[in-house]
């Protein structure tokens, strides 16, 4: 396997996105500059979605103004439509995040209009992008399974990730979002989305709702994709997919590769600092099998 990964940090997105406890714009952007000390130079910090549907993210322009966009920092947003693009561009946004579903059933509970309508709304956003200089990403949604439609065929998920690139997205990320996937299964999928869209174009955005996560990526880097969405502390979930628990951890992935000889470049420590900052204020431990058995030895050292 080569030995570089990059990975793209979720936890102030799609990690707090879903969490009962508000958390402040200020506590948020503590918590990316904590993740960006830590190594990780990617990170989602917000949404730009309506503040009725998800009123955590409301603020996330605050927080994409008040990070320190220094030197190899890319702070990732996610815009719905035109709307949010403009609120995004003018908070300072550089790279945007645009999110389809493979199934009808989560794209009419997400965002409330068909997967055609989605891809409709995204045109004039990829073609303002283009103009602007600024780089879209697309998520495609329950590319291994949905809460709503069940199974999903991998020429449905092959299809709407063609149909992104064609528009423009730099980059497909290819999101198991209610954590249901398996190994082969996993496979299948990608080698039917690298038949449109070349490997080094796509991302892994698995949560680990089942416990799979990890097995999966395994699954998918032996496919040769080599860019992976976590989040710090194993935080996440989507409101609309009922039952979905968090994106795989950072620490466990962090944990995976390193093991692999694929340096990262993220200091465990830091980063084990930050999800436990953010687990005190969410007031629940982190799920990350790595954060509890490192917490676990620093007790035992006491
Ligand atoms: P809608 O009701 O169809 O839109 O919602 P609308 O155009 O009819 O507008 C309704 C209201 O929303 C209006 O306000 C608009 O101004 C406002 P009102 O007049 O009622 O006061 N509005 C907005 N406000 C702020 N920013 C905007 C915006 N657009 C409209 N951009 C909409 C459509 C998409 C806006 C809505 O359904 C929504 O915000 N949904 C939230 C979706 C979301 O954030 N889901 C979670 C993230 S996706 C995810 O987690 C999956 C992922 O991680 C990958 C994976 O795991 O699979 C990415
Ligand atoms: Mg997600």
């Amino acid at each position: 396997m080569s030995n570089s990964v990059r990975i793209i940090e979720m936890g102030p997105r799609d990690g707090l996105q879903n969490e009962k406890a508000p958390v402040s714009v200020e506590a948020r952007i503590a918590f990316v500059e904590a993740l960006v000390a830590a190594g990780l130079s990617t990170v989602e910090v917000g949404a730009f979605v309506s503040p009725k549907a998800i009123p955590q993210m409301a603020g996330s322009d605050q927080v994409l103004r008040g990070v320190s966009h220094v030197k190899d920092t890319e702070f990732h947003v996610l815009v719905p439509n035109e709307k949010g693009y403009d609120a995004a561009r003018a908070a300072g946004a550089e790279v945007v995040s645009v999110f389809a579903a493979a199934s009808e059933g989560f794209s009419r509970a997400n965002i409330n209009c068909s997967v055609a309508e989605s891809i409709e709304r995204f045109k004039p956003v990829l073609t303002r992008a283009k103009a602007d200089g600024v780089k879209v990403r697309g998520y495609i949604s329950c590319v291994l399974g949905c809460p709503f439609d069940g199974e999903i065929k991998p020429k449905a998920v092959a299809d709407l990730a063609r149909t992104l690139w064609d528009l423009g997205c730099y980059e497909i990320s290819l999101g198991d979002t209610i954590g249901v996937g398996t190994p082969l299964k996993a496979k299948q999928m990608l080698r039917a989305v690298a038949a449109e869209v070349a490997t080094d174009k796509l991302a892994m955005h698995f949560h680990d709702t089942y416990g799979q996560a990890l097995a999966n990526l395994y699954a998918g880097m032996e496919e040769g994709v080599r860019v992976i969405d976590s989040a710090a502390g194993g935080l996440g979930g989507c409101p609309y997919a009922p039952g979905a628990t968090g994106n795989v951890a950072t620490e466990d992935v962090v944990y995976l590769l390193e093991g692999m000889g694929i340096r990262t470049g993220v200091d465990m420590t830091k980063l084990l600092a930050a999800t436990n900052e953010v687990s005190r204020l969410i007031g629940r431990p982190p799920v990350s099998r790595v954060a509890s058995a490192l917490n676990a030895k620093t007790r035992a050292a006491k």
